[in-house]
């Protein structure tokens, strides 16, 4: 099977994607008889190439300007591909404008790949019900916990389980913080510029200080394996802002740490609450063992009392991984539907 391929959008993830598929190309072929051929390329101000014939990914390695400019729908509209892959940039708000271009690109009946957040968590049943309309597949592995197969448990490791809690750490630059306000006694503007120094922190840092990305993560993971349908804004959010060193230095002098905790749980009456919040967990529990830019999540469910999945030490390699795994599936004619 060939799979022709674009990728929407080209910076860390998309490039880090184009090195891993001509790096597994042999691998797919000899296990899944699959063939991943890269047909086009789009960007926000780089240009946009597209050539059915096939590009090279090895050679776009740090590509500036790959073409001419072209609106983003017109390039979903001419380029052949059979799967887009979404890797453009994340907009919390109303996930715009990715959440059009996966609806043009599942429209006109290719499959999607999203690491992209916004259209997930904004449109997550209407996109599923478009791809089952198409006949094609719309998978997003990448969007929690980047390449970990966290929605892959949900969707092929616990049929019949009824998930009651998700708990986790999903930010990695609040946990950087946070680890370094400790570990290297840093107040928080320091451990902040510093994770921005790493090239963690964003320049203005306040979707990952403020709890939106850790909201977002936590309303994907709970809209997709406890059938709810919340937005960024329905979790009960607190930032680490106002967290300061002496917070870390009494938590610390009582065998504890502060980590920003995700948490869906079904309440009583069935409704789903969501709630992102700096919290005090014991150093040597899993939660205070998380350490940097590493992330955790646990399933508490009515037949397994409890699942834990941590993912060491994560990048854009990582959720390049969980975009190919997406494709893989795809070819294995997986369904990216769970029960709810
Ligand atoms: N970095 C990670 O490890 C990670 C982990 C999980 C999920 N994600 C998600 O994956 C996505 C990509 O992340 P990244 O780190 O690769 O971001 P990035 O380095 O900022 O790259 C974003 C890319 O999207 C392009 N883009 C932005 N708006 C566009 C538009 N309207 N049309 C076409 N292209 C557009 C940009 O074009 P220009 O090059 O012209 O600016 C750039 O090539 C984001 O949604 C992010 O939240 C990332």
């Amino acid at each position: 099977m060939n799979i022709p391929i674009a990728l929407l959008g080209f910076g860390n993830v998309g490039r880090a994607f184009a090195a891993l598929m001509a790096r597994k190309a042999g691998a797919l072929r000899r296990d899944y008889n699959l063939d991943i051929t890269l047909v086009g390329i789009a960007t926000k101000s780089h240009g946009a190439v597209i050539d059915p014939d096939g590009l090279d990914p090895a050679a776009f390695g740090e590509a500036k300007a790959l073409g001419e400019p072209m609106p983003t729908l017109d390039f979903i509209a001419q380029c052949p591909a059979g799967a887009f892959l979404e890797g453009t940039s994340t907009n919390p708000f109303d996930g715009q404008p990715a959440l059009d271009f996966v609806r043009a690109a599942l429209r006109k009946g290719a499959h999607v790949v999203s690491a992209n957040k916004g259209p997930v968590v904004f449109a997550h049943r209407e996109l599923q019900a478009l791809a089952r309309e198409k006949g094609v597949g719309f998978f997003f592995e990448s969007t929690v916990m980047d390449g970990a197969p966290v929605l892959g448990i949900a969707r092929e490791g616990l049929p019949g389980a009824e998930v009651r809690r998700i708990r986790g750490i999903f930010n990695s630059t609040t946990n950087l913080i946070l680890t370094l306000m400790e570990a290297a006694g840093m107040d928080f503007d320091a451990a902040l510029a510093e994770t921005q120094r790493l090239g963690l922190a964003e320049t203005d840092p306040t979707l990952d200080v403020d709890g939106w990305d850790a909201s977002i993560k936590t309303a994907i993971l709970a809209n997709v394996m406890m059938g709810s349908d919340l937005r960024p804004k329905d979790v009960d959010r607190r930032g680490i802002a106002g967290i300061t060193r002496e917070d870390v230095r009494q938590a610390a002098g009582k065998g504890e740490r502060i980590r920003l905790i995700c948490e869906a749980v079904r309440a009583e009456g069935g409704a789903v609450q969501a709630r992102v919040a700096p919290e005090r967990v014991p150093k040597d529990s899993s939660f205070g063992g998380v350490m940097g830019t590493t992330s955790i999540v646990e399933f508490e469910t009515d037949t397994l009392p409890c699942l834990t999945v941590i993912e060491h030490d994560p990048g854009p390699m990582t959720t390049a991984y969980g975009m190919l795994a997406d494709l893989i599936n795809l070819a294995r004619g997986r369904a990216n539907e769970t029960a709810r």
